[in-house]
C-alpha cells in the first residue's frame, strides 16, 4: 500500500480548508450530537407503538437524517424527497421545485419530515402538500435549524426544532452554498465575501 500523504495533492501547495471560509462556528460538532441525542429521545417516546417513517428532504438532510435514524431504537423506516429552491444564491427564490417524490408506501403511516433548515417555509409547505397526497395517518416536521425571520409568510407547524439561529446564511452538516460545504461536521456562518 502506498504511504498516506499528509499534505495537498500538489507538492508544496497547502490544502485549503473549508473552515477558512467561515466567519464563525455557530454550532459545534459536539453541540450537534448532543442535541440529536435529545431530539431522538423525544421522538422515540412520542412514536413508540406507531408506524413511524422519517422523510428527509434532499440533499441537505443527509447527515442529519443519518445521525437521527441511528439514535431512534424503535422500528421505523425512512425515505427521501427532493426539493430545490436556492440554486447558486443565498436567498430563497420562492419557487420550489419537487425533484423526487416518495418511494415507500406511507398510507396510514406517521410521517416525520426531517429538514435541515426552516427559512421562508416555502419548501416545507410544498413538501407537506406532497406528503398529504399519499394519505398518511399524520405528518409532523422536525427541523434541525429554525431561522429567526421578521417577515415570514408561510407558517408550517413544526413539532421539533434542533436550534433557533439568527437570520444569517449558514453552511455545514448538509447545508451548502453552491453545493459546497455540506461535508463540514459543524454549522458555521459563511464569510460574506464568498458569495458577494
Ligand atoms: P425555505 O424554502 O426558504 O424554507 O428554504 C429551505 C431550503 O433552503 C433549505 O432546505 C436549504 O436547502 C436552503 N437554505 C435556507 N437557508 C439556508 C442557509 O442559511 N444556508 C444554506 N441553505 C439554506
Ligand atoms: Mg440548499
Amino acid at each position: 500500500m502506498p504511504p498516506v500523504k499528509k499534505s495537498a495533492t500538489r507538492r508544496g501547495a497547502k490544502a485549503k480548508s473549508l473552515f477558512d471560509d467561515l466567519e464563525s462556528i455557530l454550532i459545534s460538532e459536539e453541540q450537534l450530537q448532543k442535541r440529536l441525542d435529545q431530539l431522538a429521545r423525544q421522538i422515540t417516546k412520542d412514536y413508540t407503538g406507531r408506524k413511524l417513517v422519517l422523510v428527509g428532504v434532499l440533499r441537505g438532510c443527509l447527515p442529519f437524517l443519518a445521525d437521527l435514524t441511528k439514535r431512534i431504537p424503535i422500528p421505523h423506516s425512512y425515505d427521501l424527497v427532493g426539493a430545490s429552491s436556492y440554486g447558486a444564491s443565498t436567498t430563497s427564490s420562492g419557487r420550489v421545485l419537487i425533484t423526487k417524490d416518495i418511494d415507500v408506501d406511507i398510507a396510514g403511516a406517521d410521517v416525520l419530515i426531517t429538514e435541515d433548515i426552516y427559512d421562508t417555509g416555502n419548501t416545507l409547505a410544498k413538501i407537506r402538500d406532497l406528503i398529504m397526497l399519499h394519505k398518511p395517518a399524520s405528518v409532523e416536521v422536525c427541523a434541525l435549524l429554525w431561522k429567526e425571520k421578521k417577515d415570514r409568510k408561510r407558517e408550517v407547524p413544526i413539532k421539533y426544532v434542533g436550534f433557533e439561529i439568527p437570520d444569517e446564511f449558514v453552511v455545514g452538516y448538509g447545508l451548502d452554498f453552491n453545493e459546497i460545504y455540506r461535508n463540514l461536521p459543524c454549522i458555521g456562518v459563511l464569510r460574506s465575501e464568498i458569495y458577494k
